[in-house]
This record gives C-alpha cells, structure tokens and sequence, in this order.
C-alpha cells in the first residue's frame, strides 16, 4: 500500500513514458515518511521491476516501467470492478410534484418497453454512491423510449435502466434532455413504492441496476 502511494507520486510527477526528475526529500515530504524510507521503496520497487532509477548528483531520475504501468491498469480495472457491479445507494427525497403528469403521458410506451403498468409518479432518490448515476450506468445499455407530440406539446425521448428495489421491479429514468443534476434518479415502479417498502424522506434505499 505504501508503494503503491510512491508509486502514484511518482507517476504524478510525470514518470510515465519518460523520466521524472524526483528528489528524495520532497517525496518524503510529500508522503510523510523519511527519506531514508522512500529509498528503501525505491531500492525494492527497482528489484521487484517496477521502476527504472539513474541518479544525477542529488536528483533522482524515475521512470516507471512497463509492468508498474500494468499493474496500475489491472487495479484501476479491479477497482471499477468493485465498485460498480450496478448497486446504487442513495436517500428518498420529495420532488417537484411534476413525475405524476410526465408518467401519465409515457404510460402507454412504458408499458411497451418496459412491461409494467407505471404508477403515476417518481420517486426520487438522492444519491450516496456511486457519486453519479451515470458512474453506476456508465457500461449499461439504456432501453430508449422515443419522445412523441401530444396536443401540440413535445416529449422527448427518455432512456430507462432497469433496476430491482427490494425485490420490486422499475426502472431509472432519464429525460434525454436533461435538466436533472446526476445526483438525483428518478424511478417509476408498477407499485406505489412509499407504502410497498415503508419509505418516508430521508430513507435510505439501495438499488441493483440490472444489466
Ligand atoms: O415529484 P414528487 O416527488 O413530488 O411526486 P410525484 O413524482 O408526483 O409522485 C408522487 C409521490 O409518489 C411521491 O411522493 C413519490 O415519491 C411517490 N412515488 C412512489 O412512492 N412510488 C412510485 N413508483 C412513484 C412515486
């Protein structure tokens, strides 16, 4: 763990694909350690491959080489990994009063794309993780409901992503044109979810997206 913060450091200092001139000093300052400490780092990172060193009187010269890069990679993957297997967490808040109208008016493509009969409304959901929606949906194919003119009035498209709530199904839904900030998901439900799963403001609910 702590190599792997030298490592970061030094990759920040821009040790990737050239050298970065480093001092020991600073490093050591700058992960709160000794600089002895950091050189002992470096003496293993370069034994166990991870760095290529030249010292130029007091600077050092650091490149990280290739397999520190695949390793940072391999992380990074292992990291979105866990992180993002679909679940949101998130906070049941009051909206505007509007989801009941705009659900009433998609019912119908609803029930043909997503096969529920909506309640009309949404429940709105601040979220705690991921820090967007679009961070749980990023690798997720949206189901688009295609906008439509009713009475002179434009409804645009909407893309819905499934998820389960406690065991009930419904969907995210996302008005293509968004003015909604990332951090709030509306969900339409075949149920009146606040009386179905006991939720009141401020209750704290988890979602699975499904893929
Ligand atoms: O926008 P606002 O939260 O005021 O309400 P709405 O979208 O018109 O929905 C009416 C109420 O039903 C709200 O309290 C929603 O949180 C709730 N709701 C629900 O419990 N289950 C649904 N499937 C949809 C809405």
């Amino acid at each position: 763990m702590k190599k792997l913060r030298l490592i970061l450091q030094i990759a920040k200092k821009g040790a990737i694909g050239e050298k970065a001139k480093i001092t020991l000093r600073e490093l050591a300052k700058e992960l709160e350690v000794s600089p002895q400490t950091i050189l002992r780092w470096f003496d293993e990172l370069e034994k166990e491959g991870y760095v290529a060193r030249t010292v130029e009187g007091k600077k050092t010269c650091i490149e990280l080489t290739d397999k520190a890069l695949s390793y940072l990679e391999e992380l990074y993957d292992e990291l979105s990994n866990v992180l993002y297997q679909g679940v949101i967490i998130g906070e049941v808040i009051s909206g505007l009063g509007e989801g009941a109208y705009y659900v009433r008016q998609y019912a119908p493509l609803i029930k043909e794309y997503l096969g529920f009969n909506p309640y009309p409304g949404t429940l709105n959901i601040k979220i705690i993780f991921p820090r967007t929606i679009f961070d749980a949906l990023c690798n997720v194919k949206p189901i688009l409901i295609p906008g439509f003119v009713k009475n002179g009035r434009t409804f645009g498209d909407v893309r819905a992503y499934r998820v389960k709530i406690n065991g009930i199904e419904g969907a995210i839904v996302v008005p293509s044109r968004t003015i909604h900030p990332p951090k709030i998901a509306e969900i339409i439900a075949p149920v009146y979810l606040r009386e179905e799963l006991n939720l009141k403001d401020g209750s704290r609910i988890k979602l699975k997206v499904i893929r």
